[in-house]
């Protein structure tokens, strides 16, 4: 797991803690009034924390990324913004109706997250065309042995336009060498080799 997928996984249970901290107050408000601040006053600076924590780690998140955000993205915030507000004026107010719906703005972007990180994988896997990247490093690698076409078989070299290797294992071939094809691994970019394998699918059947 790398730094990134870990700040994500510590964003999402911060963000999960809070959720759950604002159901329990809205049972409590439903309950009464006086619950419902005893138990606001002993979560506050506990509150603070995860909220403060919350939005750093949101933040460098988000320059990490640097853009290209989903729709469901912008949705999210604009939903969490709407909540912040709702669920401070409510506490205040004692008021059950602005509690429940600032609970429920935070619930439902939460809900938007998983949905928002499901689809990311989705378009990762189904996204594999041959991009300029992967026709370049393809030309300056391995036209040697497989030439433009994957047909060559210099010592050996498998047939690549009847390779029936899916877009995973091809990868793994590159990563790990097998035979007399020597390793990549460490010479190339993870995302040049993801390129490559994408390519060579677009050689199968030519
Ligand atoms: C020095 C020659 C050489 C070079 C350069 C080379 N390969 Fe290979 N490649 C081979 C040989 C030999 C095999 C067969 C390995 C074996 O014995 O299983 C092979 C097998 C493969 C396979 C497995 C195909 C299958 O269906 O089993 C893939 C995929 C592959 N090469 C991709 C590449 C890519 C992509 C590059 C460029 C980054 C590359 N190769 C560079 C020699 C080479």
């Amino acid at each position: 797991m790398d730094s990134n997928t870990l700040l994500s996984k510590a964003h999402m249970l911060l963000a999960l803690l809070f959720v759950i901290s604002m159901l329990i107050k809205v049972i409590l408000i439903f309950k009464n009034n006086e619950s419902f601040d005893k138990y606001r006053g002993k979560t506050k600076i506990a509150e603070m924390i995860v909220t403060i924590l919350f939005l750093i780690l949101g933040i460098i998140l988000m320059v990490q990324k640097g853009g290209g955000f989903h729709l469901l993205f912008w949705i999210k915030l604009a939903v969490v913004a709407a909540g912040i507000p709702l669920g401070i004026v409510g506490a205040k107010k004692h008021s059950k109706v602005l509690v429940t719906l600032s609970f429920l703005c935070f619930f439902a972007a939460y809900g938007l997250a998983e949905v928002a990180k499901k689809k990311v994988v989705v378009e990762e896997v189904v996204v594999a065309e041959p991009t300029q990247l992967g026709i370049e490093i393809y030309k300056a690698n391995c036209t040697p042995c497989h030439g433009e076409d994957g047909k060559k078989g210099l010592g050996g070299a498998s047939d690549l336009s009847t390779s029936i290797l899916s877009e995973e294992d091809a990868k793994g071939v590159i990563t790990n060498g097998r035979g007399n094809m020597a390793p990549y691994r460490g010479q190339m970019k993870e995302e040049d080799i993801k390129a490559l394998a994408a390519y060579l699918q677009s050689l199968k059947g030519k």
